[in-house]
């Protein structure tokens, strides 16, 4: 576990123009230099509109290109507004963010999902697919009953678990500050890895933390060993606070 390789994952929701692509050239520029560079691998998130120009920009580079969401269905169909998993692919992207907090609060179920799971494997894009409970189901301890719930009802054994990263991300945690203690956060880890180990075996997929993930707060996650890397929202949208939170990672 400790040794797996790392991820720092940037999600940019909805931020970014063409010229933001100097953000991600900068941080190229720093992980070719890192000694460290090896241990991890980047993932950027930008919104639908810059994928395919990001994508061919780093096409040969370390940085992969991802998606924040994607329809659940494929390849094409009749709902305005809507981008397919092949879509996506066809343009570049690697990697699809699956099930973020704030798409299953616009509406995303667990059926959807499923398809949204199921489409953009089947379209060799790798998933990252977000779990988490909210604040009330925290309070009323009901959050690893969530956590199974939202794993098993979306995902397969079937699937090859290597495509597969899974992203923690309390929603009470997203972009507030709030951090989950030492204690809560290894048992929740734990037990979201067993229940993986049910479904797909001893190839457990990466389990990623995401919630006020910054330069600060990475001092504190890089000491818990369980965690394969970060899913990291407001404080990637600047290189140096990207670069910072890599850096104070591996102090
Ligand atoms: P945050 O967002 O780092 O701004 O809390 C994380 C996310 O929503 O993925």
């Amino acid at each position: 576990m400790a040794n797996k390789t790392k991820y720092f994952i940037g999600n940019w929701k909805m931020f970014g123009v063409p010229k933001s692509i100097n953000i991600l050239n900068k941080i190229n520029s720093f992980y070719s230099r890192d000694k460290n560079k090896k241990k991890y691998k980047i993932v950027f998130t930008p919104p639908f509109t810059l994928i395919e120009t990001f994508s061919k920009q780093f096409l040969n580079k370390k940085i992969s290109i991802g998606a924040q969401n994607c329809f659940e269905k494929d390849p094409f169909s009749s709902d305005t507004a809507a981008v397919s998993p092949y879509m996506l692919k066809k343009v570049g992207a690697k990697y699809v963010i699956i099930g973020h907090s704030d798409n299953r609060s616009q509406g995303d179920t667990n059926t959807m999902l499923k398809h949204k799971v199921k489409f953009a494997l089947r379209n060799k894009l790798k998933i990252i697919f977000c779990i988490g409970e909210n604040n009330v189901q925290k309070k009323n301890k009901k959050t690893l009953a969530i956590l199974r719930n939202q794993l098993f009802k979306v995902l397969e054994k079937k699937y090859d678990s290597r495509n597969i990263i899974i992203a923690y991300e309390p929603i009470w945690s997203i972009g507030t500050g709030h951090l989950p203690s030492e204690k809560e956060l290894v048992l929740v880890i734990n037990y979201i890895r067993q229940v993986l180990k049910k479904i797909f075996g001893k190839n457990i997929p990466p389990i990623l933390y995401g919630g006020s993930v910054d330069k600060i707060s990475i001092n504190f996650f890089k000491n818990i060993g369980l965690i394969d890397g970060f899913l990291i929202g407001g404080a990637s949208k600047s290189s140096k606070n990207f670069i910072d939170i890599i850096k104070n990672f591996y102090k």
